[in-house]
């Protein structure tokens, strides 16, 4: 594809995210409020073959690389399976992930992986009964830590997790949830709240920083900056190792670098530190609209492009160049930044 899908400010988008539902069966308070909210009408929403054929266009003609699929929660979907292998067995190569809250995952990881999924990323804000309660309104812990297991079983790795801290309900469990996924092999990134919740309950002082995770991990971990390029990712990844020393060994303690490496932790700092300036995603909304940013609300609908019969005398090929000349227009007025944080902005 000689354009891809580039915006004013030169980035390009080769990440496509696609959100396959606006439903969960969760109600975490930093996403949802309490009641759900007003659903989409089923024939709003994408269907397997208008998903397969957008991701086509996304590859052959914008050159998209990699492929999410989102929610709500993607698990809803009965037909998730299908729409994988149909995306598989036209892109062989195309890494395809989910980001899921795990439920239900522990029938369907096999399943999930021989439909052709390459890895997926679970939300998982705490290992309390108790306050998974609170924050998630469900009482669904077993079912999810269930689902994580089953995705390693199945091989669905790296398995990534991701926990947004919330002020005196989570905050306090970083070190523990830390300590725990490292024993379990998954990698673990904190994320600071956006203002996503439909209640419109953020407030920035009530955001647990990148900075107060990073001093809290440190009462038990010691951090350094992880090498590797982080090449546009959100998180900013941290090599771990143990601070605590060994209360049996006599000798003098061993310098902290000197220990071994025990994997790493990343913080995702949307809103303190944010990365906008690097962003390669473009996304799908579940009615099919192309959303340039996660923030911004401009209607660039694909979907009757999609559902129209084609134009007299047209071929496919040609409404696949008129789907990919809208969703290059929708990307090009991308904002530079999605300008959170209160702090960052000048008078
Ligand atoms: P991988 O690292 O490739 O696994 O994906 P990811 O971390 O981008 O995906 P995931 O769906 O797990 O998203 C994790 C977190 O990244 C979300 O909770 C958001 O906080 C943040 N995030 C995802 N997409 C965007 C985006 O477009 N803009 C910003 N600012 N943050 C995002
Ligand atoms: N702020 C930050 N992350 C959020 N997520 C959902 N809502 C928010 C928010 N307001 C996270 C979920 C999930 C990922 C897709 O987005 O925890 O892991
Ligand atoms: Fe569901 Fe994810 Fe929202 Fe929680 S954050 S309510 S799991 S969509």
């Amino acid at each position: 594809p000689s354009q891809g899908l580039v915006d004013r400010f030169g980035r390009r988008a080769t990440d496509l995210r696609i959100s396959l539902t606006d439903k969960c069966n969760l109600r975490c308070t930093y996403c949802m409020p309490a009641e759900g909210m007003q659903w989409l009408p089923k024939q709003d929403l994408l269907t397997a073959t208008e998903i397969q054929h957008l991701v086509q266009v996304g590859v052959e003609h914008l050159g998209v690389r990699e492929l999410r699929l989102t929610g709500g929660e993607p698990l809803i979907r009965a037909d998730l399976e299908q729409i994988i292998s149909g995306v598989r067995h036209a892109h062989p190569e195309l890494p395809i992930s989910i980001t899921t809250n795990a439920i239900g995952l522990a029938h369907r990881a096999a399943g999930l992986n021989q439909a052709g999924l390459t890895r997926l990323n679970v939300s998982l804000d705490t290992l309390n009964r108790e306050t998974f309660k609170r924050l998630a309104r469900r009482d669904r812990l077993e079912d999810v830590l269930e689902g994580v297991q089953a995705a390693v079983v199945a091989g669905l790795t790296p398995v990534k997790l991701n926990a947004v801290l919330m002020r005196g309900v989570n905050d306090h469990e970083a070190p523990e949830l830390l300590a725990w996924a490292l024993a379990n092999g998954l990698s673990l990134r904190f994320i600071e709240q956006m203002p996503l919740d439909a209640d419109h309950g953020w407030t920035r002082e009530g955001m647990v920083t990148a900075q107060e995770i990073r001093d809290s991990v440190s009462t038990r971990f010691h951090l350094t900056p992880h090498p590797a390029d982080r090449d546009g990712a959100p998180a900013e990844l941290w090599d771990v190792r143990e601070r605590s020393s060994d209360a049996d060994d006599p000798g003098e303690p061993a310098p902290l670098e000197s220990r071994p490496v025990l994997g790493t932790v990343g913080i995702i700092a949307s809103v303190t530190e944010p990365f906008c300036g690097d962003c390669k995603r473009t996304r799908i909304t579940a009615e099919g609209e192309v959303r340039s940013c996660l923030f911004s609300h401009q209607e660039f609908s694909l979907r009757d492009l999609l559902r129209d019969p084609l134009a007299a005398g047209e071929s496919a090929e040609q409404r696949d160049r008129r789907i990919a000349d809208h969703w290059r227009a929708a990307m090009w007025i991308k904002p530079a930044a999605h300008g959170m944080d209160p702090s960052e902005t000048d008078g």
